[in-house]
């Protein structure tokens, strides 16, 4: 089985996997990840409440991460910096009743200057988009509610501040089926950069998560093909940060329950790999056994490239193909 990231190398990208650090001490998983991916993504490790869960920061695990990272020769993308989900209890109050920016840069230059130098892409603000929010089409996070619209821009300049060779990414989801909604959040988040590049924002790249699901149809090519050339024209570079396919067809054979995700991703990767602004691919974990998919699930989800017992299965190939 050829190694996913040499595939990806080939075409000048990277392939990536998000790593739960629990994972770190199966041999199997670090077998698969060194020789698999040249980037990895901290798939809690790194969020505000696994780090800071209380005032005083405590980096156990996510040191741990950072260690495996450097002794494989792995870089890393810094998941998360700010998103509505992590925001510890703690600092959610703060923010609140004193609005102060502060807390922010501290969190920050904390992070980033503890893991900075293995990270070559941050995912400054995850999820921003949310269109039934309002005009904006952003959501009412709190870090809205504490600094209005501006803390995305904030954000991006704090982060930077304290890393000027990084890659500053927005990262979202939900942009790739054919529905009333999603079309709202492509052209929210189309918005949304255009506006961070009219202001001058240090915003160089966009994440698109990429959670395919087989339950909405298949992907709406001609509504990611034009975001991919609006994001193109704007010379913003492109990641696909969190590639895995929701199915749980039970009522389906487990091979062609494999075709129908290997089908999906491949549909997915011919036509965003068109655009030469895609940095690399990242999938959300590596094996079915560890797919955050599985608590979202009532039976095992299938949509990751190797299965429970670490065999790749044709979405695995389907990669490959995608990449050659
Ligand atoms: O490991 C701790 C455990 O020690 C502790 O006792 C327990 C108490 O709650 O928490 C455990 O951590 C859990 C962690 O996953 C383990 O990896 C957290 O509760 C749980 O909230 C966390 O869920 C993650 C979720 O983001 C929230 O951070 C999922 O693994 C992760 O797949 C999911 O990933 C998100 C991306 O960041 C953004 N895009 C969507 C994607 C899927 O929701």
């Amino acid at each position: 089985v050829r190694a996913l990231r040499s595939a990806a190398s080939s075409r000048g990208l990277y392939f990536g996997a998000a790593i739960q650090t629990a994972t770190l001490g199966d041999s199997r998983f670090r077998a698969s990840v060194a020789r698999d991916c040249s980037v990895i993504t901290p798939e809690w490790a790194m969020k505000w409440d696994s780090i800071a869960p209380s005032r005083n920061y405590s980096y156990g695990e996510m040191d741990q991460l950072a260690s495996f990272a450097a002794r494989n020769g792995l870089t890393m993308r810094g998941h998360t910096l700010l998103w509505h989900k992590s925001l510890p209890r703690w600092a959610a109050s703060a923010l609140a009743s004193n609005r102060d920016w502060a807390l922010i840069d501290d969190h920050f230059s904390k992070v980033i200057g503890r893991y900075g130098s293995q990270v070559r892409e941050w995912d400054v603000v995850n999820e921003p988009i949310e269109p039934n929010h309002g005009g904006n089409g952003l959501r009412r996070n709190q870090f809205y509610q504490a600094f209005g619209e501006a803390y995305i821009e904030r954000a991006l300049e704090s982060a930077k501040a304290r890393a000027p060779r990084a890659r500053m990414v927005i990262n979202e989801y939900g942009l790739e089926y054919n529905s009333s909604y999603e079309g709202q959040r492509r052209l929210s988040l189309l918005r949304l950069l255009e506006r961070l590049r009219s202001r001058g924002a240090p915003v160089d790249t966009v994440g698109l998560q990429a959670h395919l699901d087989l339950r909405k149809g298949n992907v709406y090519a001609d509504g990611i093909y034009g975001m991919m050339r609006d994001i193109r024209g704007m010379g913003l570079k492109v990641a696909i940060t969190e590639l895995d396919v929701a199915e749980a067809n039970t009522g389906l054979s487990i091979e062609r329950r494999d075709a129908l995700v290997a089908d999906e991703t491949r549909r997915y990767l011919d036509i965003v790999l068109q655009f030469n602004n895609v940095l690399g691919v990242s999938t959300w974990g590596l094996s079915d056994s560890h797919s955050w998919l599985r608590t979202q699930r009532s039976v095992a989800n299938r949509g990751l490239p190797y299965d429970r017992e670490w065999q790749a299965k044709p979405m695995h190939s389907a990669i490959l193909t995608a990449f050659a």
